[in-house]
């Protein structure tokens, strides 16, 4: 009887590791796909700037690994946001207009729709990403 208890325990323990990991490989990195659909055809893989349509733009990709240093030292949280949704007071050519953004209307938000919690999702989740690759 105790034989038996204590093997029962031994295969929930494993169970309980087997579905841990399991989980752990199911983890899905929003930020960094949201990256790769939209941005790293220009700003590279790694945010370096060398993605692969740099040979056909005419202003070459900001390194978006250096946002913060470049900002003092603090990640240009609400800069990078309006860059994305449009509102940003700087016109990046190669983005397209506020109306015909190169990455579509996916980052569009006007705050009444149910559809802009997707877009605001999408636009964190990205923000998340570049903050994570900023260099020290
Ligand atoms: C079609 C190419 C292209 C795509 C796609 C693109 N960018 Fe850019 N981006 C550029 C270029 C070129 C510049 C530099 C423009 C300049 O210096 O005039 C730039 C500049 C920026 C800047 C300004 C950096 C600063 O110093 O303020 C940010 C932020 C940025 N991009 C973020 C993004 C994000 C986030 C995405 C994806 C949602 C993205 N870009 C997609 C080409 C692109």
């Amino acid at each position: 009887m105790k034989k038996a208890e204590v093997a029962l325990a031994a295969l929930s323990v494993a169970l309980l590791a087997w579905s841990g990991a399991g989980c752990a490989q199911g983890v899905v990195d929003f930020g960094s796909r949201e990256y790769g659909a939209s941005c790293a055809s220009c700003h590279g893989p790694a945010g370096k700037g060398d993605g692969v349509l740099v040979r056909h733009l005419v202003s070459k990709p900001t390194d978006l690994t250096t946002l913060t240093r470049r900002n003092g030292g603090v990640f240009p949280s609400q800069r990078v946001w309006e860059t994305i949704d449009g509102r940003g007071s700087v016109e990046i050519g190669a983005h397209g207009s506020r109306e015909m953004p190169i990455w579509g209307l996916i980052y569009r938000s006007e705050d009444t729709q149910p559809q802009d919690l997707h877009a605001r999702n999408r636009i964190a989740s990205l923000l998340d990403y570049l903050a994570r690759i900023q260099q020290k």
